[in-house]
């Protein structure tokens, strides 16, 4: 038995599940890896001010806690890396003909749809990481989506078939699992290579605007305080920020 997954909740409408771990945490601690899982999200939140769209019963929205005393609190992007790998393994396995990105930092794109996005939230105190909710929302078996997202895509769309979500999501924790182990047997080079190498527009000329300037570039890496690096075509280093840089498509 894993960690992620092993106590599971699926409920059948919340607000957030993000919010409804946290409200759990609030009453005491639940077991590392504790997932919540939602068939329906009433406020689904986004990075920032977005918010989540999700067709009810049709998706996979749920969050899990971790408490990684393992790791020291500025390595704390580690756990995206390894969370954002788990679920591309998961969605790869699914779409073995796809090419499957992770947009920097947290975002799961085949091709160039996204199909997940990830928001994290960490509990810091002392230089000590008490403890990270990932909310996962995946786009499984969703066929139609409101004009307003940018380019969403679903497995469905590419399967033409129903997944079951509650399998899936069993499947989903193994991957997650499996990378988390990898972060505990101190295997964080391969991580890095493989969260390298999965990276959309890694050592790829794309076009970005950054800080709202138009920016031609390649990715070269994400530094340890998970900044996006990239090289400009007159070999000018660029670092970003989350919202200082944009992808083109
Ligand atoms: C993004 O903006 O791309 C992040 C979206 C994260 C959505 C998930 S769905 C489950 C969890 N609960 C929420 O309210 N948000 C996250």
């Amino acid at each position: 038995m894993g960690i992620i997954g092993n106590q599971t909740f699926w409920i059948k409408s919340t607000a957030s599940t993000n919010q409804a771990l946290l409200d759990l945490l609030g009453k005491g601690e639940p077991e590392e890896g504790t997932l919540i899982a939602a068939l329906k999200q009433t406020s689904g939140r986004g990075l920032g001010t977005n918010t989540w769209e999700s067709e009810d019963y049709k998706n996979l929205t749920f969050s899990f806690v971790l408490y990684p005393e393992f790791l020291p609190a500025e390595n704390q992007f580690e756990l995206n890396k390894v969370i954002t790998l788990g679920i591309s393994d998961f969605v790869k396995n699914q779409l073995p003909g796809e090419k499957v990105y992770i947009k920097w930092p947290n975002d799961i794109y085949v091709g160039d749809k996204k199909i997940c996005g990830m928001l994290i939230q960490n509990s810091l105190s002392g230089g000590v990481l008490n403890y990270l909710i990932a909310g996962i929302g995946l786009n499984v078996n969703q066929t139609v989506f409101s004009k307003e997202i940018p380019n969403p895509v679903s497995l469905k769309l590419f399967l033409n078939k129903d997944l079951d979500l509650k399998k899936s999501l069993e499947e989903l924790c193994e991957c997650l699992n499996t990378r988390y182990l990898q972060l505990k047997n101190n295997l964080s080079e391969k991580i890095s290579r493989d969260y390298q190498n999965r990276l959309l527009g890694w050592k790829e000329w794309r076009n970005y605007l950054a800080n709202d300037k138009p920016l031609r570039a390649k990715i070269t890496g994400v530094n340890a305080f998970g900044q996006l690096e990239l090289i400009t075509s007159d070999e000018k280093q660029v670092v970003c920020n989350l919202k200082e840089i944009r992808f083109l498509f």
